[in-house]
């Protein structure tokens, strides 16, 4: 049986990510695919558990090093219990943010050393990496107005922090793309559902059966 890709889908507050992996889901499955969707942190019973750590409470709550640790182990689970199950079956799996993430947030917004954070991810996931990761990126303004008008007051621990905060991320991913260009592509995700939606496809069109 074919092993099924695994996608991951990056990108800052408010990008879009939801509806475009919502998108895609549906436009792989229209081509006869198993495909399950998921997210991070969570994904898998502990990893939400994990989740709920993570995201309540004070921006100062855990240091940058505790935050590493706990996502790591979040993945873990995630990668053990759902990730590695499906592709095993030849399901395609999409997660709603990955390891990237974590170099972005932790690694260089947060000052952890990405060895460190790759060293993390090797012990806890033993290092899988997407077949392809797409960051959709808008320009942070924009990203902060569509989050701040979805999550009103309810803004977790980590869209509370600055604004450098935030640039600092889009730069990772963007350093990221220009670095793995193979495994990393940047989406431009300012447009319209549908033309977005359209460049997310034609960004996996080479995996497709
Ligand atoms: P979430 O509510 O899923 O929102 P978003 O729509 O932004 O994905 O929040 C997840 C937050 O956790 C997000 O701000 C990014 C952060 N995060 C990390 O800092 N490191 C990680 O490894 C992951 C997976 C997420």
């Amino acid at each position: 049986m074919a092993h099924g890709k695994f996608l991951s889908i990056e990108g800052g507050e408010g990008a879009g990510k939801s509806t475009q992996v919502r998108r895609l889901a549906d436009e792989l499955r229209a081509r006869g695919l198993d495909v399950i969707v998921t997210r991070e942190p969570g994904g898998s019973e502990g990893g939400e558990a994990i989740r709920d750590l993570l995201m309540q409470g004070e921006v100062k709550r855990w240091s940058s090093h505790t935050e590493a640790l706990l996502f790591a182990a979040a993945r873990a689970d995630h990668v053990e219990k759902v990730i590695q199950p499906a592709l095993g079956i030849g399901t395609w799996v999409i997660s709603d943010r990955f390891i990237d993430s974590s170099r972005a947030y932790q690694g260089v917004a947060g000052g952890i050393d990405d060895a460190a954070v790759l060293a993390l991810h090797g012990f806890g996931s033993r290092g899988l990496l997407p077949d392809r990761t797409l960051v959709l990126e808008v320009p942070p303004e924009i990203g902060a107005e569509r989050a701040a008008a979805r999550d009103g007051a309810a803004a977790d621990r980590f869209a509370a922090r600055a604004r450098a905060f935030h640039d600092d991320v889009a730069a990772a991913f963007r350093r990221f793309a220009a670095a793995e260009p193979d495994r990393v592509r940047l989406i431009d995700a300012g447009g319209d559902v549908d033309s977005v939606a359209a460049d997310v496809i034609e960004a996996v069109a080479d995996l497709l059966p």
